[in-house]
């Protein structure tokens, strides 16, 4: 066990989980955590036109205002994620709102989109130093109705053009009304016809939920493929309480462990039936380097992960990373 885990993880996790949350967050942004990048060669990745120093990335959500992109180098990630950025800031639902299941190595999260908007988000982008691929990953304010979607999608794109690596559209958060039915195929593809008309360079990704039925995927793909979307994201959180152990009754997201089983499914029938053709992103439950070695066996090219981190610690890319390589 390491110092993380042993002595700084007991004192955060004595605060409310979203103070915990910002004071990492703050120690991030403000370069103050050791640096541990691991460069070797073996560890790259190229994928949609992009190099990536290693197939780790953070997922969405851990920075979605942008505040500390030039320093998750420093945690060792291959990428990191910004986001979902809306067009306008939005505060998100009232608190608390995010939760820890220690006993199962989860999260359970309804935030609903907080954040200081796309402008503000842009601006950092802007004036970041070079460094590891960001992600752009994107969505609609909540008061946003959902047969306008595809204009807060539009008016995202345009605020955060040509600033990322590639841009993602997220259609499946559980935490804002209405959102994943826009995972259906007509909604989809005006969304993605908007974003694809605004940039029609930098790679396209979506990101999927993992409670969506095969057939529903499926359907998800052929609009994916017709729209010629680069890759997809597997999965979001999940509304599922299945093999849970603690006993909570809180409405959200959940994520980490309990997660892995179902967010794997999905990963392997997108393998299956898109992965020759389109880049898959595993994420949802990666703590270890089994754990990457698995979505990898199961069709990803790259991972990402949010908390796996949050119960490792800063050292848990690196110690992967090592594992990874030997
Ligand atoms: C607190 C929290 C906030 C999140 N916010 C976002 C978000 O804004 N956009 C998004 O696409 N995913 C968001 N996610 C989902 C993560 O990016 C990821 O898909 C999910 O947590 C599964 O990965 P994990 O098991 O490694 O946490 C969030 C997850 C958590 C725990």
């Amino acid at each position: 066990m390491g110092l993380y885990q042993a002595v700084l993880r007991k004192l955060l996790f004595r605060l409310d989980a979203e103070t915990a949350h910002h004071l990492g967050l703050w120690v991030v942004s403000r370069g103050l955590l050791s640096a541990r990048p691991l460069r070797d060669p073996r560890l790259e990745v190229e994928a949609m036109g992009i190099r990536f120093p290693n197939p780790i990335g953070l997922a969405a959500g851990f920075d979605k205002d942008a505040v500390a992109v030039n320093h998750w180098w420093r945690a060792g990630f291959g990428f990191v994620e910004v986001g979902t950025l809306t067009p306008r800031p939005q505060p998100g639902n009232p608190k608390p709102r995010l939760f820890r299941l220690p006993a199962d190595q989860g999260l359970i999260n309804r935030l609903g989109f907080n954040n200081q908007g796309a402008t503000r988000a842009a601006a950092r982008l802007r004036a970041r130093q070079p460094g590891i691929p960001i992600g752009v990953n994107i969505g609609k304010n909540k008061d946003t109705p959902l047969e306008h979607a595809h204009e807060d999608y539009r008016l995202a794109a345009e605020a955060l053009r040509g600033l990322g690596s590639y841009v993602v559209v997220n259609v499946s958060s559980p935490n804002t009304p209405g959102l994943r039915q826009l995972q259906d195929a007509d909604s989809l593809r005006e969304i993605l016809r908007v974003v694809r008309t605004v940039d029609p360079v930098t790679p396209l990704l979506v990101k999927v939920a993992p409670d969506l039925e095969f057939d529903a995927l499926d359907d998800l793909c052929a609009t994916a493929l017709d729209c010629q979307v680069d890759g997809l994201i597997a999965t979001n959180t999940t509304l599922s309480r299945e093999g849970l152990r603690t006993k909570i009754d809180e409405a959200g997201g959940l994520s980490g462990r309990p997660l892995s089983p179902r967010s794997d499914a999905v990963l392997q029938h997108l393998g299956r039936t898109v992965g020759d053709r389109l880049t898959l992103i595993g994420v949802g439950g990666i703590f270890s380097a089994d754990d990457v070695r698995r979505k990898r066996d199961l069709g990803a090219k790259l991972v990402q992960m949010y908390t796996g981190w949050v119960y490792g610690g800063p050292g848990t890319v690196p110690r992967i990373l090592t594992d990874l390589l030997s």
